[in-house]
């Protein structure tokens, strides 16, 4: 009698420690949207074409994500119900600034319509099955601080220590910050994004701490403004090779594929005659690419564009960090007898870090 009233005492007092601690997120009420509107079963087909051609190298086969340069997952259920123009399409759209996703609308000289990124937008939101929730734009209040403390403790080992993304995506990049509301975030921290490596904190976390955080990610955002981009002309096939006149470059090549900066800007410097591939979506060579290189992106259709680029000149590759445009692009071309190829080792955000030079 005397054990169960003092377990009974005991149970409540956990109890009240639980709830003075709020351990766990209480629950949110959110409302639903509406769905967008549905494709026609054409634009559905261009849009499903398009992923194919330009989004699986990354994100999957199945939109799972993790496949190159930890994209991520582009079926989580969280991330359609949250929000379809900011999450997905701004992305899409213009490209995370310093990671490997590129902007594809073509006023930042990507390859797709604005008609086509709302398409592939909507048409991701159909496929993942979700249904939209209704978030408010106010910004999320919290203490920064304290924030700060949640997020060295609970997620640094996966976004790092300064937000700079190891496993998981840099949450202190500035277009991210800009593209998503704070509801947006808090969303993704409260339910995690699932089928990924993204845990849900809503009951790992009391709701003031995961405010506290999504407070703390909000505060490293600095002003980052969408800039209107003018347009380079694209090289023409003359203008291809570097150094048409100079001597071959003869590289040793680190596991018969990929060649340092280091050799590479040497090989520059000293006026070797080179054929570059930028293989990245073309907008991103629009905002900066290693001077003389030409914009050969992964999606190319091969069979239209290798009649331009010479058999006899050494081709080097490159995309982002770390290779896998680059590499893809590479033994493609390989199979077709461009057996003078290489990828650059550090990918231009290692060409970049070591300090050579880019044109703007
Ligand atoms: C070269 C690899 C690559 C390709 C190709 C690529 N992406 Fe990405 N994508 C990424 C990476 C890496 C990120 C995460 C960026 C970051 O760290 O914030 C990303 C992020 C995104 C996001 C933001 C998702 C989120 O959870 O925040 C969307 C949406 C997206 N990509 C859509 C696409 C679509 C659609 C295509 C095809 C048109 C595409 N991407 C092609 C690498 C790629
Ligand atoms: C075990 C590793 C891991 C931990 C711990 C983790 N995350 Fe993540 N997080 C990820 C991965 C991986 C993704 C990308 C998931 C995907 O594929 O959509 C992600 C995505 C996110 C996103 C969505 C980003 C976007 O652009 O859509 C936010 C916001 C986020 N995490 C915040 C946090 C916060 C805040 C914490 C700590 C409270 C945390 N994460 C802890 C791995 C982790």
């Amino acid at each position: 009698m005397r054990n169960q009233f003092n377990n009974c005492l005991l149970l409540s007092f956990f109890l009240l420690v639980l709830n003075s601690n709020e351990l766990i997120a209480e629950e949110y009420q959110y409302s639903h949207r509406g769905p967008p509107r549905e494709l026609t079963t054409q634009q559905a087909q261009v849009a499903e074409a398009n992923y194919k051609k330009y989004c699986i190298l990354c994100h999957g086969e199945n939109r799972q994500g993790h496949v190159n340069d930890h994209a991520p997952s582009l079926r989580s259920k969280s991330l359609f119900e949250s929000g379809i123009p900011h999450a997905v399409l701004r992305p899409l759209s213009y490209g995370r600034e310093g990671t490997a996703m590129g902007g594809y609308l073509d006023e930042v000289g990507g390859p797709m319509t604005l008609d086509e990124v709302w398409n592939l937008t909507y048409w991701l939101f159909w496929q993942s099955g979700a249904e939209r929730v209704r978030l408010s734009t106010r910004p999320v209040e919290g203490d920064i601080r304290r924030g700060e403390r949640v997020y060295q403790q609970e997620c640094s080992a996966c976004h790092g220590k300064k937000g700079e993304g190891i496993t998981g995506p840099a949450l202190a990049n500035p277009s991210a910050l800009a593209h998503n509301t704070d509801e947006v975030i808090r969303y993704a921290i409260r339910h995690g994004r699932q089928d990924t490596p993204m845990p849900a904190f809503a009951d790992k976390l009391s709701s003031k701490d995961i405010d506290n955080v999504t407070a703390f990610l909000r505060s490293k955002a600095s002003g980052w403004t969408q800039e209107k981009t003018v347009l380079k002309s694209l090289p023409t096939p003359d203008q291809y090779i570097v150094n048409p006149n100079g001597e071959d470059p003869n590289f040793t090549l680190k596991d018969g594929m990929y060649v340092l900066s280091k050799d590479l800007n040497q090989a520059l410097v000293e006026n070797k005659k080179i054929v570059m591939l930028d293989t990245r979506v073309t907008s991103v060579w629009q905002t900066a690419h290693i001077e003389g290189s030409i914009p050969f992106p992964y999606y190319s259709d091969l069979d239209e564009t290798v009649k331009d680029l010479p058999k006899d000149v050494q081709i080097v590759a490159y995309c982002s960090c770390p290779r896998a445009a680059a590499d893809d692009v590479v033994n493609k071309l390989r199979r077709r007898g461009f057996n003078n190829t290489a990828v650059l080792w550090e990918g231009i955000f290692g060409w970049m870090n070591q300090g050579y030079p880019v044109t703007r």
